[in-house]
């Protein structure tokens, strides 16, 4: 600290600091303390993340950031693809640059599959719900966010959020155990496919809130409802205080609670909860379940006013590239809820803000110096080396917090009814079936869910047992 150096110690500074020896990881790089500032530090966080996507790359794939590290390809899965891509379809929406927009609409539009529902071949054998379920939410956004349509003969956003859905609605992704709810992995013979979690039913329960208000069909409304219900009755909204846990095996019949709470579970709920508040007007229950998901936001997740990704951050190293990046989606999906459920501003953008400002404070890395990193509670850069990546997940948060300080200048999601351009189609992804997969088939590919790497840091009986029970 300046102010316990003697003379000599500053003034070395002063001289190292000229000749250019001390690392720039001194100084804060960014600052947002005004709406231009905000824009101009989006635009470099933009600009650094893409960095780290090499797809429209000759030789590369389409939408994909380098991966997946079951193929030794790079840190990301899947699924991370799609959420980087809904991370540009926003950044674009709250600062009007559209310099990614055309990489973002290849990468969306190369990912669908034949059949314009996300199950594209090179994923389906490794497919969790929550891996399609992202890159749907991500074309739901393009809907809501009036992203420019892709050309006429392509899939359309709404249509491709439609058949994320309807995939996920069919009968064959549902069955009685555990009273229902979807599975993590669609697949039969995937690791996790015993395993019903809340990342899968939410995603389904955000898509079914979304496409209710969007298209105003009661259809996705009473998904959303039942989804809800579901994850309640089951316990995985704890009834009490409205913690969110991760999930639950059905051999136990989802008694055995992996009590995990992450960050993105919770968040997502809220979102959708506003979705189902403002397309029922805001009436209840939605009203009431948004406020008590909020009160358990802060006190789990942003103490001190600063996004906490709980069941890891505490020790370097303990986080997976996949929990690296929820801190970015809470930022973006609470920014939404403000504009939905208005009532709620005041209590999340102060909020959003004090997390924002302690999340630029840590990006002093790097050569560049303005490198960032996943510690924003502890004040400096940490390395995203310890954490095993090469930083993207890390980069795409920072990103995703800065811009979303621009929601109140931004339109609120759009409906069929608002301005809304997105082509549907009710009957999408309805050529799809989920066949049983080859035996040869077993993989830990391309999920999104936390729960397995989760589970190897939980040192709690229950994780041990869940971690025994999903080899299975
Ligand atoms: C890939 O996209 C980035 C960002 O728009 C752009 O700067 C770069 O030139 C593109 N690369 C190729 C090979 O098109
Ligand atoms: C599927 O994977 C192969 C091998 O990595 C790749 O060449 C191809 O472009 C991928 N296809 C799509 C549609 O992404
Ligand atoms: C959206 O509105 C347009 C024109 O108002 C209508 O033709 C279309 O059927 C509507 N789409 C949905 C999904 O409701
Ligand atoms: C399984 O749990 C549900 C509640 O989630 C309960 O209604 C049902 O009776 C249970 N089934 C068995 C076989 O215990
Ligand atoms: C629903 O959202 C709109 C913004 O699209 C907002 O103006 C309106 O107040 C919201 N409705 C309720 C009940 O909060
Ligand atoms: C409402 O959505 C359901 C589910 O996709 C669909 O079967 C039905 O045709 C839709 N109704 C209308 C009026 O579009």
């Amino acid at each position: 600290m300046a102010t316990s150096m003697g003379s000599g110690a500053r003034w070395l500074t002063v001289v190292l600091a000229a000749s250019g020896l001390l690392p720039a990881a001194q100084a804060q790089y960014y600052k947002i303390g005004t709406p231009a500032e905000i824009r101009e530090s989006a635009r470099t966080l933009a600009y650094d993340l893409m960095l780290f996507y090499k797809g429209n790359q000759s030789g590369e794939i389409p939408g994909i950031l380098p991966g997946p590290p079951t193929e030794h390809k790079g840190d990301y899965y899947w699924w991370e693809g799609g959420a980087m891509m809904g991370t540009y379809i926003d950044y674009w929406h709250l600062t009007g640059d559209d310099s990614y927009n055309a990489v973002v609409t290849q990468g969306m539009l190369h990912q669908t599959g034949p059949n314009h529902d996300y199950m594209p071949p090179n994923h389906t054998a490794s497919l969790g719900n929550d891996d399609q379920g992202f890159w749907g939410m991500s074309a739901m956004l393009a809907a809501e966010n009036k992203f420019p349509d892709p050309p006429e003969d392509k899939a359309q956003w709404l249509a491709l959020a439609q058949g994320v859905f309807n995939t996920q609605a069919h009968p064959d992704r549902h069955d009685g155990t555990c009273n229902g709810g979807l599975r993590w992995q669609v697949p039969p013979t995937n690791m996790g496919y015993n395993y019903k979690n809340t990342i899968a039913n939410a995603c389904l329960f955000n898509l079914g809130a979304r496409l209710a208000r969007y298209t105003l069909n009661e259809t996705y409304a009473k998904w959303a409802d039942k989804q809800w219900d579901w994850m309640y009755g089951v316990g995985y909204i704890d009834a009490a205080d409205y913690r969110v846990y991760d999930g639950a095996h059905v051999e136990a019949n989802c008694t055995d609670l992996n009590k995990a709470q992450f960050s993105y579970n919770a968040a997502l709920l809220l979102h959708g909860s506003a979705f189902m508040y403002n397309y029922t007007d805001g009436a209840e229950p939605w009203k009431s379940r948004i406020e008590k998901l909020i009160e358990g936001m802060k006190r789990d997740f942003f103490p001190d006013g600063i996004a906490y990704e709980l069941p890891c951050e505490g020790r370097h190293g303990a986080c997976t590239a996949d929990m690296l990046s929820f801190k970015g989606y809470v930022h973006r999906w609470l920014s939404v809820v403000t504009q939905i459920a208005p009532f709620t501003r005041e209590l999340i953008l102060p909020m959003l803000r004090t997390s924002a400002e302690a999340a630029v404070k840590q990006c002093t890395g790097g050569a560049s110096g303005r490198q960032c990193g996943f510690y924003w509670s502890e004040g400096v850069f940490v390395d995203p080396a310890v954490d095993k990546t090469s930083g993207a997940g890390e980069a795409m948060s920072v990103l995703a917090a800065v811009s979303s300080l621009l929601i109140d200048e931004a339109d609120p999601p759009v409906t069929n009814l608002t301005g809304g351009t997105s082509r549907g189609d009710a009957n999408a992804g309805s050529r799809s079936r989920d066949g049983p997969e080859p035996l040869a088939a077993i993989t830990t590919g391309d999920r999104a869910g936390a729960a397995i790497l989760t589970i190897l840091l939980l040192g709690s009986s229950v994780g041990a047992w869940a971690w025994m029970s999903l080899g299975d």
